[in-house]
Parts: structure tokens; C-alpha cells; sequence
């Protein structure tokens, strides 16, 4: 029973989407003509080769990114740069200088809001004109002669801030920006439009809350995270589509591992298209998705091709929650991902009424940081699972479908994701086929949930927290020394604990590493699920 507002909002996504796919329809390669309803994993379009360049993909938050230095990123396997000019406008190159190919990502955005290359000083504006060339002979005229040259520009990539990510296009050259505009639109999210429509067109993606369907819902958007993963962009979607390894691998964080595993089925909300993936409901929905009261919930999960998967979960009391995915394929067996959540609630709804530990988007108005370091826990509980499952399926030298054994319909909507991807041909990577290999699996946990190079050294507000932590540190140990030698025990020992609970802060930021072994009914998890949870679930029945 959904509420009429979210509805209303319901059915405005359901125009924009009929709108984007009116808009691609005469560029789509393969299109669709799978049922709308019922069971149709086996309904695919007809197969063909999916535009994967002609895509916009998300590469960083913009307001947790240093503007004062360029960033390197691959898409598809092409090296790229990103860097913020002179105009205050983010702009994406190829990652290599036109002069001898040093990664322009090394190099500085200088004062005059160009980009310098760090080997010989070349510089380039935010179109990837060169204007110096400092070993140029001659003067300012045959610099300028010599700069204008095509063979002296970076090539630039098409880009675009929606949502408060930067999306860079797949394809550079003239082209590429009247394409970018006319094609395919970024795969965007209705929550963060009207939140932006509310603001003015603002589209800093900040946390922040606002109405839709309209009016008659509320919704609050939490900040995005952003991680690199150890894993491949088809295991995150396979990972991400897949309800029946919540309770089981993320075991004490939704649910139980030895009582909430059970069978269920799926259903169609919108058949597979090329262009426009499609939309599945469990049907009813398990454990531990309908935890919260005695009743049935809606659980959709709605696959957008190439970079966007959102969940949908809608509880009939008129409340709900919004999962938004987004993930852009770096190189092989790497991939980054953003993720967003929005809390909905119509009138009698609530806020606070979650599934689970979602009951904590109450407190999505929390800094930043310290979200970016503790609610990446599910990602690190499937990440030591799906980073050895994809190079398994590579040594056996088998296809997915031939290595994996699938006897029960639980695994439908991650046989829909794999049927979508085989039709399309596969991902679109911009690599010769020897450079397409998967690296070797990683036993190092310490490398494996490496978390400075997934996300700290990328991230702001984290930096800025891990100085101040650093600093509370030194302080607490110069203050405990002082206060020992002074003969002030008291003092010296609540420092000295200070000093260890803000190590083990500090230790997140580099590190955060998990164990299934390790993951049993520990006195945090019965503490979690029997002190935390379980009261205000009671509730929920009771009412
Ligand atoms: S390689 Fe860039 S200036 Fe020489
Ligand atoms: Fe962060």
C-alpha cells in the first residue's frame, strides 16, 4: 500500500525514464521487447554492442576534492586527469602530456588556473590548449605559433557536476561534447533533483532534506561516500543486486546468518532493455529487509546502465529508504564507488523507522568523515568475498555462467544482471585484450582493506579529521608524560587511555580490516542486535 505522494514521485520517475528512453531510443544499439511483467530472466534484449564511451561516468565528490591538485582516475582502462581551472570548472584530460608523455596528473594547477606538467613546464588551459612552452627559441609570438598546434594540446573529455559528482564522458574529441549533450544523460536521481531545483540548481550534494511527488513526501539525503574497491564493476552489480547474501555475509549488521537465510522469489517491474537495464521486486520480501513490523515491504531493484543501481524500500506505513549506487569501472578487477542514501516519509511516516542499521540515516546529518569510516563496514564484509570470486571464474578459464551452479531463484536478479552484461557484449574496456587480465588474488588483509588508498588519500574532510585526530594524539601523550612526571597518576593514566581510543580512530583512516571467521555472536553483536535492534523492532510489531 504506498502513499499517495510517493507514488506521485514513483510515477515521475517512471516519466523520466520514458523520457531518457524516448531520448536514446533512435542511438540504442539493441532494444527491448521483453514483457513488463512476470518472470523474464530469460527475456533479454537482442544482442548486441552496448555504447559503453558514450556514457557519462561519476569520477570523484566534488566537495571532498583537494581543487588545488589534479587527480588521476582510469575509466574503462584509459588513464585520465581531472583538475579544476582557472574558472573554477572541473575539466578532464587524457592522462598524458602531448610533449613526451609524462601523466599530467603528477603535474600542478598553477596560480594563472592552468595545468603544468611537472617533466618540462608545458601549461594547458581548461581546454586543453597549450599556452607555454617555456623551450620554445624565439619570442612570444613564435611560443603562441607554436602552441596553437593540435599536436600540442591534452585532450580533453566532456564534463559535467550533477548530484555534487563530477561525471566525465568516455569519448574526447569534437564529437564527444556535441554527443555528451545530446545522447545519453547521466542516470541522476529525482530525491537529488528536486533537491537541487529547491536550492536554485546548487548541486554541491551535500546532506540536506526537501520534498517530492509533489509535495506530499520528505526525504532527507545523506553525504556520499566514495571508495576505490578491489574488485571488478560486474561483481559490485552482482554483489549489489543480490538480497540473499545480506543476512549471511553482513551477519550481526542485518541479520542472522543462521535464521534469516530463507528462499524467496523475484518478480518484473520492468523488463531488460539495452539502454536502460531493468527493475526487479522481491517478491515477498525475506530477511532482513522486513524486519521492521509484521508485514510485507517493497524491495525493487532498479539496474541503470552503465554506473547506477538504486534500491528501493518502502515500508506501507508511508515510510522508506533509498539505496543510490553509482560505480564507474576503473581498470580490471578495480572499480569506484558512490554511494548516497535518502529517507522518505509521507504523512504518519517516520523518519527513524528503519530496516536494521539503516536506523542510523537518523543521524545522517553526522560529519562527513565519520561516516566515510564506519558505515563502509558492508563493503569491507563482501569485499574479501567478491575480490577472489571474479579471478576464480578467470583461472578456471570458464565463463560466469559455466563456473557458478544456480539451482534455487534466489540468484535471478544476479542471472539478469550476467544475461544484460553477456548481450552487451561485455564491459566496454579501452584495453588491448592481454591488458584486460585480472590481477592476482591478495592475501595481504593489510593491502586488500588498504582504506588510505581507497578513499582517505581522495577525501577532504577525511584528511582534515585524520590531522586533527593526529593532533589530539600528540597532545595526549605530551599531556600524560607531563602528568606522570609530575607524579599525577590520575591524569597521566585518563590521557594515556585518551591517547589509545584516539589510535584506534586513527587506524581507521588507514586501515579497517574483517574476518567472517571472526564475525560469531560476539558480545558486540548481542549487544547490537538484543540492546539496540530488538526493543524498537518489539515496538514496531506492537503497533
Ligand atoms: S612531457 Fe610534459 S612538458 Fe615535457
Ligand atoms: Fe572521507
Amino acid at each position: 500500500v504506498a502513499a499517495p505522494g510517493r507514488e506521485a514521485l514513483r510515477q515521475r520517475q517512471a516519466d523520466q525514464g520514458a523520457q531518457d528512453a524516448e531520448a536514446r531510443g533512435a542511438h540504442e544499439p539493441f532494444r527491448s521487447h521483453a514483457p513488463r511483467v512476470g518472470d523474464d530472466t530469460q527475456a533479454q534484449p537482442e544482442a548486441g554492442s552496448y555504447a559503453w564511451t558514450k556514457q557519462w561516468y561519476p569520477v570523484c565528490v566534488v566537495a571532498h576534492t583537494d581543487p588545488k591538485k589534479p587527480h588521476h582516475i582510469q575509466v574503462l582502462g584509459k588513464d585520465l586527469v581531472f583538475w579544476c581551472d582557472g574558472q573554477k570548472q572541473w575539466r578532464a584530460f587524457e592522462d598524458k602530456c602531448p610533449h613526451r608523455l609524462a601523466p599530467l596528473s603528477e603535474g600542478r594547477v598553477e596560480e594563472d588556473g592552468t595545468l603544468l606538467c611537472a617533466y618540462h613546464g608545458w601549461r594547458f588551459d581548461g581546454d586543453g590548449q597549450c599556452t607555454a612552452m617555456p623551450q620554445v627559441m624565439g619570442d612570444a609570438n613564435e611560443e603562441a605559433r607554436m602552441c596553437k598546434s593540435a599536436r600540442a594540446c591534452a585532450r580533453a573529455y566532456p564534463t559535467a557536476e550533477h548530484h555534487g559528482l563530477l561525471w566525465v564522458w568516455a569519448e574526447s574529441g569534437a564529437d564527444a561534447f556535441l554527443e555528451s549533450m545530446t545522447l545519453n544523460p547521466p542516470r541522476l536521481s529525482e530525491e537529488y533533483l528536486e533537491l537541487e531545483r529547491a536550492r536554485g540548481g546548487d548541486s554541491d550534494g551535500a546532506s540536506g532534506s526537501g520534498r517530492g511527488g509533489g509535495g506530499d513526501t520528505e526525504y532527507k539525503v545523506n553525504e556520499w561516500m566514495q571508495r576505490d574497491l578491489p574488485y571488478g564493476w560486474d561483481s559490485f552489480f552482482e554483489n549489489a543486486i543480490d538480497p540473499a547474501h545480506a543476512c549471511v555475509s553482513h551477519h550481526g549488521l542485518v541479520g542472522s546468518r543462521y535464521t534469516d537465510a530463507i528462499p524467496f522469489q523475484w518478480a518484473s517491474r520492468r523488463g531488460a532493455s539495452a539502454m536502460d537495464g531493468f527493475r526487479m521486486a522481491l517478491d515477498p520480501a525475506p530477511p532482513p529487509f522486513n524486519v521492521v513490523g509484521n508485514y510485507q515491504a517493497t524491495c525493487e531493484y532498479d539496474f541503470q546502465p552503465p554506473v547506477h543501481l538504486r534500491f528501493d524500500w518502502e515500508h506501507p506505513r508511508g515510510y522508506g529508504l533509498a539505496i543510490l549506487h553509482y560505480c564507474t569501472p576503473t581498470s580490471p578487477g578495480r572499480c569506484r564507488h558512490f554511494q548516497a542514501t535518502v529517507c522518505t516519509k509521507d504523512a504518519g511516516g517516520s523518519f527513524d523507522e528503519q530496516p536494521r542499521w539503516f536506523r542510523l540515516n537518523k543521524l545522517s546529518f553526522q560529519p562527513s568523515w565519520w561516516s566515510h569510516i564506519v558505515s563502509p563496514t558492508f563493503l569491507h564484509q563482501d569485499l574479501v568475498l567478491l575480490h577472489s570470486q571474479e579471478k576464480i571464474v578467470e583461472q578456471e578459464d570458464e565463463t560466469w555462467f559455466g563456473a557458478c551452479h544456480m539451482p534455487t531463484p534466489s540468484d535471478k536478479s544476479v542471472i539478469m544482471f550476467r544475461r544484460w552484461l553477456q548481450r552487451a557484449g561485455g564491459l566496454g574496456w579501452q584495453l588491448p585484450p592481454a591488458a584486460r587480465r585480472l590481477p592476482p588474488i591478495e592475501r595481504d588483509p593489510t593491502k586488500l582493506f588498504d582504506t588510505w588508498n581507497a578513499h582517505t588519500k581522495n577525501c577532504v574532510p577525511c584528511q582534515r579529521a585524520l590531522m586533527v585526530t593526529q593532533g589530539v594524539m600528540l597532545a595526549s601523550g605530551v599531556g600524560a608524560a607531563a602528568a606522570i612526571s609530575g607524579g599525577d597518576l590520575g591524569t597521566g593514566l585518563a590521557l594515556g587511555a585518551n591517547l589509545a581510543g584516539f589510535n584506534i580512530l586513527r587506524d581507521l583512516f588507514y586501515k579497517y580490516e574483517f574476518s567472517h571467521q571472526d564475525n560469531g555472536d560476539d558480545l558486540w553483536n548481542i549487544f547490537a542486535r538484543d540492546i539496540l535492534l530488538k526493543p524498537a523492532e518489539d515496538a514496531d510489531m506492537k503497533r
